[in-house]
């Protein structure tokens, strides 16, 4: 590509400070048309800070940001962004889950007329041509609130399409969604960017980037470290500028754990039934074995870890752990037995975020172990924490007293996995452990659940991660429909094969 090409988007020295924080610290950054490129960097880098500026939703301190030449002035605002072909799908999606998915594009995109007035009928033709030009299989009339995750994705991409933008941001819309839909976006975007359109990317999984990126630009404490081309990604390199020389080594070294042993059978799973299962599910784990659930979106693996964990009330079977019937309905009858959940939408559940690090460490839940003691040992518990802290590897590493909400998402995610870790659980229940996690908190989460299993925990894991899945589980089972399609052992398995197999196997239902 020439030099001369016009940028789409071009980022001058953008800085940003929230109170004392530095977001960003002058920052360069360029789109060209027809290009792909990745977005990268830890949780708390500065990328949603950097998106938000452009889209005029977080006022710049310092700094120019320039739209195919046109300078967008400071207090620029959404319709500026429209007006210059700048669409946007922030982290959150921004759709309203009661109006159906016509609407939600119609919000942004405009509604059909007809002489002048609304017309719904064109409004909800409008919508099926923009979810038709991304061969997304939604109706126009489906209720947004009742869509699935991946679907609601796809909604928000379809709404940015449609409003013929020139330019497209994506902030971590794949954290969530299992390998067969990243691929329908990737296809999505590799069609748009022919015609030149130009996208922004941000995501996590790095393995995403094979392929469909064209460059990528890594942030690290708001500084850009480096901007690198397809033919120049390597993943060492890659992860090197995102996390440091530092992070890197206490990655490979955390990835460098013997499996443990496979022992006798600890969990029975016997004709489990629930909501969104639709067939009796059973399976057995042995201990020291990590098993992991995986499939498309709505293939029933979450609704297993959220009845596993005591989130879901079962209709039926029973289970089983070393020898005693768990009372699955029941959480704090689960916590009395050992066991504990990590769910997977952490923003809702997982962590108290105005309590200190300390304070959620300790955080004992109706029939945990001194759940009930009123006085706390306060210096004991501040020295635990510390030992936790350094445990779990959370950083800052001085964090004991701050509280949850101001560490980056990936070490919140440290603190509230090491939460249900801390009393060494004879079961662990985690739903998608490190969704929108960043490459060095996702090495250690994964370090910490091994340890778990080693240490003689059964762990038990849902994920859309497929490449979590073939790296850290024993043996996986794809699900597919409400019940489990195939049972696969880790040797030899790749992220691809098990994308195969769960889409494979959902294509034969149809
Ligand atoms: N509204 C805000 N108020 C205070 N601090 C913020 C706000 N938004 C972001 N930050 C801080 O700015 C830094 C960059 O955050 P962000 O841009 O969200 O990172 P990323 O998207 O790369 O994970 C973080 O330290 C974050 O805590
Ligand atoms: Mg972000």
């Amino acid at each position: 590509m020439s030099e001369a090409v016009t940028p789409l988007i071009e980022a001058r020295g953008v800085a940003k400070r929230f109170g004392g924080a530095v977001a960003l610290a002058g920052v360069d950054f360029e789109l060209r048309p027809g290009e792909i490129h990745a977005l990268l960097g830890e949780n708390g880098a500065g990328k949603s800070t950097l998106i938000k500026i452009m889209a005029g939703v977080v006022a710049r301190d310092a700094g120019e940001i320039r739209v195919s030449g046109r300078p967008l002035t400071a207090a620029h605002g959404a319709a500026e962004c429209a007006a210059a072909g700048l669409a946007f799908v922030h982290q959150d999606l921004g759709l309203v889950d009661h109006l159906d998915v016509a609407e939600n594009i119609a919000l942004v995109s405009g509604y059909g007329r007809r002489h002048g007035l609304i017309s719904y009928r064109s409004t909800e033709r409008m919508a099926a041509e923009a979810l038709a030009a991304l061969a997304i299989e939604i109706s126009p009339r489906a209720l947004v609130g009742e869509l699935e995750q991946d679907q609601k994705v796809m909604v928000a991409v379809a709404r940015a399409f449609a409003l013929d933008a020139r330019a497209i941001v994506l902030d971590e819309v794949s954290s969530s969604l299992p390998a067969p839909a990243v691929r329908r976006l990737a296809q999505a975007l590799t069609a748009a960017r022919g015609s030149g359109v130009g996208f922004v990317y941000v995501t996590h999984r790095l393995e995403e980037l094979y392929g469909l990126a064209d460059r990528a630009t890594i942030l690290r404490d708001g500084r850009r470290v480096a901007t690198v081309t397809a033919a120049e990604f390597d993943h060492d390199r890659i992860v090197e500028a995102i996390i440091g020389r530092q992070g890197l080594e206490e990655l490979q070294d955390a990835s460098r754990a013997a499996p443990p042993e496979r022992g006798s059978v600890r969990l029975r799973v016997r004709e489990l039934q629930g909501p969104g299962l639709h067939q009796p599910v059973s399976f057995d784990v042995a201990a020291g074995e990590t098993v992991a659930f995986c499939g498309l979106v709505g293939c029933g693996s979450r609704t297993l870890a959220g009845l596993l964990g005591g989130a879901v009330r079962p209709t039926g079977g029973a289970v089983e752990l070393d020898g005693r019937p768990l009372r699955l309905g029941d959480p704090s009858s689960l916590r009395r037995a050992g066991c504990t959940y990590v769910p997977g939408d952490r923003q809702a559940e997982g962590g108290v975020y105005s309590l200190t690090v300390r304070e959620n460490l300790f955080l004992r839940r109706r029939g945990e172990p001194g759940a009930r003691l009123r006085m706390r040992p306060q210096g004991r518990e501040r020295r635990v924490a510390e030992e936790l802290i350094e445990r779990f590897r959370v950083r800052p590493s001085s964090s004991a007293e701050a509280p949850l909400w101001t560490l980056s998402g990936g070490n919140q995610q440290k603190v509230i996995t090491g939460r249900a870790l801390r009393t060494g659980p004879r079961m662990i229940v985690v739903d998608d452990p490190t969704a929108g996690v960043d490459v060095g908190s996702r090495a250690q989460i994964h370090r910490t659940l091994r340890e778990a299993a080693a240490a003689g925990s059964v762990v038990i894991v849902s994920s859309s991660d497929y490449e979590e899945v073939v790296t850290q589980a024993d043996r996986i089972f794809v699900m597919n429909h409400g019940r489990i399609d195939a049972e696969l052992e880790r040797e030899g398995l790749t992220p691809e094969r098990l994308a195969q197999a769960s889409y494979g196997s959902s294509k034969e239902e149809a």
